[in-house]
């Protein structure tokens, strides 16, 4: 089959369309006729080796398909099944294996390109809203990267749950698709002369000089200052992301200066380990897309043999909303 390997650490370059063998399903895995695959941050992270892999890395874990095989002890799913994904084997491929307890049926009504859009970056959105921090009414948000894949799914879930989004945007283009998507205010960061004495000012005259009670910050580096001096007494710091770059360790005694606030970390894995949380999550998500209350943008395909252009894109902040290959 053709696939995308990564054949050493680096750039977009390093990512090679190539004949790999056709992958072979274990006995607790489907073999996936790959309809769409999904490309994700974490995937430029693991090519550039800032997140370790072993090389050469077949890239990309998140998709949907139609499943062509199945293993001896598969029990749940059968072939012609159309399933998603968002931890299978290197999913920018023609074929690729999920095990079943990660496999996501895909509900009538719900097309392959949005099945593919939806596990990463819609159930980190779900996850953020409902256990990072339990979003609610009258809640104040401020949620970087909005028109992002993850940032326009967050921004719809936290303005359905009554949450008021003060959200960041890249563009003026952007600042229409988070608008779209729910948020109440919305702040083009790229415009501030310096974002972190900035933006906390904006965001304090949006409260009423308080602050917000939560910050979602996929950005990190160039954000994470500004994003705690943004938040109001007792506020959650919630670090879900580095996308400008890692940020540099923090000193415990800052989040008594901000206000005895609170820094979480968090990464999907740990809200997904085990199935009845994955299928609470995207049964949720899933019922949304097909109620017509959850907008699934995909901002972009390219053919699989342009990966590296895809990555380019993604990386150089041009993208909005998901971004997919189809094989
Ligand atoms: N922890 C988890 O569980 C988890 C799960 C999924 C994703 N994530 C993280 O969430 C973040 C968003 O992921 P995504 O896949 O949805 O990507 P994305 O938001 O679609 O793309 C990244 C966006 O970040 C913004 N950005 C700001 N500074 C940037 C820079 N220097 N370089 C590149 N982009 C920059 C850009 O939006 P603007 O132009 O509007 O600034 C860009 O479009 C990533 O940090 C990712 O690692 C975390």
């Amino acid at each position: 089959m053709r696939a995308v390997i990564a054949t050493a650490a680096g750039g977009p370059e390093v990512l090679q369309y190539t004949d790999v063998p056709d992958p072979v399903p274990g006995p607790d895995e489907v073999l996936v006729r790959v309809a769409a695959a999904g490309v994700n941050f974490i995937d430029t992270y693991r090519r550039a080796g800032v997140y370790p892999v072993p090389f050469p890395h077949g890239v990309g874990s998140e998709g949907a398909g139609e499943v062509v095989a199945v293993g001896a002890d598969v029990a749940t799913l059968a072939v012609g099944d159309r399933v998603a994904w968002e931890s299978g084997g290197p999913s920018y491929a023609e074929l690729v294996t999920v095990r079943e307890s990660r496999a996501l049926l895909v509900p009538e009504g719900v097309d392959d390109r949005t099945a593919a859009a939806l596990p990463l970056q819609g159930l980190t959105a779900h996850y953020l809203v409902t256990s990072s921090f339990a979003l609610g009414p009258g809640h104040d948000v401020l949620l970087h990267a909005a028109a992002g894949g993850v940032g326009l799914l967050l921004t719809q879930l936290a303005a359905a749950r009554g949450g008021r989004v003060i959200a960041t945007v890249g563009s003026p283009e952007k600042e229409q698709l988070a608008r779209r998507a729910g948020a109440a205010e919305v702040v083009r960061y790229r415009e501030l002369t310096d974002l972190t004495a900035e933006l906390p000012a904006l965001v304090r005259d949006l409260t009423g000089g308080r602050g917000v009670h939560v910050v979602y910050d996929g950005v990190g580096r160039d954000t994470f200052d500004a994003s705690l001096a943004s938040l109001r007494r007792r506020g959650t710091l919630v670090l879900f992301g580095a996308s400008s770059g890692p940020v540099p360790p923090v000193d415990p005694q800052r989040l008594n200066g901000a206000g005895s606030v609170y820094l979480t970390r968090p990464t999907l894995g740990h809200f997904v380990a085990d199935r009845e949380e994955l299928t609470w999550r995207a049964g949720e998500l899933f019922d949304a897309v097909t109620a017509g209350a959850l907008d699934v943008r995909v901002g972009a395909t390219y053919p699989l043999a342009d990966a590296a252009e895809a990555h380019r894109a993604l990386e150089s902040r041009a993208t909005t909303g998901k971004v997919l290959l189809i094989p």
